[in-house]
């Protein structure tokens, strides 16, 4: 006897919807060679019509830590077609049930139009209760965060270039409310680019507590204690 596999609480049409995506982003990256990605010319002009969602398991997990710390508000740091929005939007509609607030917004983020055509087709197939709930910011994150977030952010899911993770995180940090968490995709698996992030995260000033979860690559959990002292 097992535990279910899936925790995520879902009608049966969402769920085979992200089975089918994460299927076609697992196939997309079986095609791409450690030698393409290290070779920066041409980067994001590959990376244009590739998924590259944050793996199966690893939504499940975001899913539950946002049930656990009761988000309201979220911010999602590279959306792409849009795979992990549809769970944290999902998080935040049995969240808002869980504990009888209001649900607030996924704050999704994307630059490259054809993501964004795509993701939204992605999110109206799965309906109006997913769709109500996603505030997406088109354009390059490091601008459109820097306007209108929410007071207190429950839960910021960086999975993104990491060049661009540290400069995200301070956008949005004065925004975290203490108890939020800070989630880091690949950690282990791209310590080497994320070297400025995990210094930053390492060090007790900066406020945060972590740890990583052994997942494919690491998936970093960082707890935000609260002001830097
Ligand atoms: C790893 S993918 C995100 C995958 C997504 N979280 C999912 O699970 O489906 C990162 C995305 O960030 C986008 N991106 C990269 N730089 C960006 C920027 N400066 N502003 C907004 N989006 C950016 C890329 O186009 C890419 O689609």
């Amino acid at each position: 006897m097992s535990l279910s596999p899936n925790p995520v609480i879902a009608p049966s049409h969402i769920l085979q919807l992200l089975d089918r995506l994460h299927a076609e982003s697992l196939e997309q990256e079986s095609q791409i060679t450690a030698g393409r990605l290290r070779n920066k010319v041409g980067f994001d002009e590959f990376m244009r019509d590739k998924f590259i969602a944050l793996d199966q398991d690893k939504c499940q997990f975001v899913y539950q830590t946002c049930l656990s710390i009761r988000a309201r508000n979220v911010v999602e740091a590279g959306t792409s077609y849009g795979v992990s929005t549809i769970y944290l939007s999902l998080a935040l509609a049995r969240s808002s049930k869980m504990y009888g607030h209001q649900p607030s917004k996924v704050i999704a983020t994307e630059f490259e139009p054809a993501k964004i055509a795509q993701a939204k087709k992605y999110w109206n197939e799965c309906g109006e209760d997913v769709e109500r709930l996603i505030d997406l910011r088109e354009g390059d994150l490091l601008e459109t965060l820097k306007v209108d977030l929410p007071d207190k952010v429950d839960l910021l899911l960086l999975d993104i270039w990491s060049p661009l993770a540290l400069p995200t995180l301070k956008i949005v940090q004065p925004n975290l409310r203490p108890g939020s968490v800070v989630i880091t995709d690949n950690i282990t698996g791209s310590a080497d680019r994320y070297k400025d992030l995990i210094e930053y995260l390492n060090d007790p000033s900066n406020g945060f507590s972590n740890t990583t979860v052994p997942y494919s690559k690491g998936l970093a959990v960082s707890v935000y204690l609260g002001g830097r002292s």
